[in-house]
C-alpha cells in the first residue's frame, strides 16, 4: 500500500536563552492508510514534538510533512488531535463540543439534521449517549476523554493524532477505552499516531511500535513490526508468546538500550545514559 502520511528527515531545533537545543535529528517514517502507530521513548525524547510538527501546530527546522503528497504547513480538520488532557470548553456540553468541530467541518456539506445525527452518532461510539447534554465539570476524566475522542473522530480526520490519550485514567476506564478505540479503528480504518507510556497499550493496540531514542538530538531508534492478528483480546494476549516477546523487545529498548535514570532529587540536573543501579523509568 502507497504512504498516506511522510514524515522526512525532520530535524528541530529550539532556540533558547542557552543557545539552540536540537530535540529531533533525521526522524524519518512512512505511514501507510489505516496503520496504527505507537511512538514510545523516554520523558523528554520529543514524541510531542514529532506529533505537534505532524500536526502542523510546530514547523521542522529541517526535511518536513508530507499528507498525500501535499506539505503540512498549517493545523488541518484532516488531522485531528487528541491531547493528554481533554481540552474541552468547559461553558459547553459534551454535544455543543463535538458540534463545534462538526460545524467547522461539515456546514457546507451536512444539513443541520444530518450534523445532528452525526454528532449523536460519534458520542455514541464513545458510549456517551447517556450524559451528551452535560458539561465537562459535570462528567468524570474518562467520560471527557470520551467526548475529546468522539470530537476528533466527528471531524472523519484522515489522521488521528492522540498525545497519551488515555495518561489520566484509571486503570479500568483505560482499558475500557483502549477497547472501544481498536473497535472504532477497525471500523473506521483511520490511520492513527498514539504517543504512549504504557508498553502493553503500545503493543496491544499497535501495527508498528516507534521506539525513540533519548534527546537532546533524538531519533528513531528501532521499530517494531507487531503482527498479532486482530481483533485483539487482552486476556488472551497475556498468555500469547509472540505478545511476550514483543512486549520484552520494548522493554529492553527502554530499560537496556536506552537507560535514562530521572534524578531522585527533583532538583538535580537530569542525567542521561548513566550507568547506574538507580531508579530507572519510563515516564
Ligand atoms: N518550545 C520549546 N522550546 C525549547 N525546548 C523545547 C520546546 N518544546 C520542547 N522542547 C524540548 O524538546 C525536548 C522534547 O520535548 P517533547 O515535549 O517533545 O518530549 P516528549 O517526548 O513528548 O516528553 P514527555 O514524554 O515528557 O511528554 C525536551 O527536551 C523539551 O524540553
Ligand atoms: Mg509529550
Amino acid at each position: 500500500m502507497s504512504t498516506l502520511l511522510n514524515i522526512s528527515k525532520i530535524d528541530m531545533v529550539f532556540p533558547t536563552p542557552n543557545g539552540d537545543f536540537t530535540a529531533l535529528k533525521e526522524v524519518d517514517l512512512q505511514i501507510k492508510k489505516g496503520e496504527f502507530i505507537s511512538l514510545i521513548g523516554h520523558s523528554g525524547c520529543g514524541k510531542s514534538t514529532v506529533l505537534n510538527i505532524v500536526a502542523g501546530i510546530h514547523q521542522a527546522t529541517k526535511g518536513g510533512v508530507l499528507l498525500n503528497n501535499k506539505e503540512v504547513l498549517e493545523p488541518g480538520p484532516e488531522r485531528a488531535v487528541v491531547f493528554q488532557n481533554h481540552s474541552l470548553l468547559p461553558w459547553l456540553t459534551a454535544y455543543q463540543n463535538v458540534e463545534l468541530a462538526v460545524d467547522q467541518v461539515f456546514k457546507k456539506t451536512f444539513t443541520a439534521p444530518e450534523r445532528k445525527e452525526w454528532i449523536e452518532h460519534n458520542l455514541k461510539l464513545v458510549h456517551m449517549e447517556h450524559a451528551m447534554h452535560k458539561r465537562p465539570d459535570e462528567i468524570s476524566g474518562g467520560m471527557k476523554q470520551r467526548v475529546g475522542i468522539a470530537r476528533a473522530l466527528a471531524m472523519k480526520p484522515e489522521v488521528l493524532l492522540m498525545d497519551e490519550p488515555f495518561g489520566a485514567l484509571d486503570a479500568l476506564t483505560r482499558a475500557h477505552m483502549q477497547d472501544s478505540l481498536m473497535d472504532i479503528q477497525e471500523e473506521l480504518n483511520n490511520t492513527v499516531i498514539m504517543i504512549t507510556h504504557d508498553v502493553d497499550e503500545a503493543v496491544l493496540l499497535s501495527d508498528r511500535i516507534i521506539m525513540m531514542t533519548n534527546g537532546p538530538a533524538a531519533t528513531i531508534g528501532e521499530v517494531l513490526e507487531v503482527d498479532l492478528p486482530r481483533p485483539r483480546d487482552r486476556l488472551s494476549l497475556a498468555q500469547d508468546v509472540e505478545y511476550n516477546r514483543l512486549r520484552s523487545a520494548v522493554l529492553t529498548f527502554l530499560y537496556e538500550k536506552q537507560r535514562k535514570v530521572e534524578p531522585l532529587n527533583h532538583g538535580q540536573k537530569k542525567q542521561q545514559n548513566a550507568p547506574t543501579n538507580k531508579k530507572v523509568d519510563v515516564a
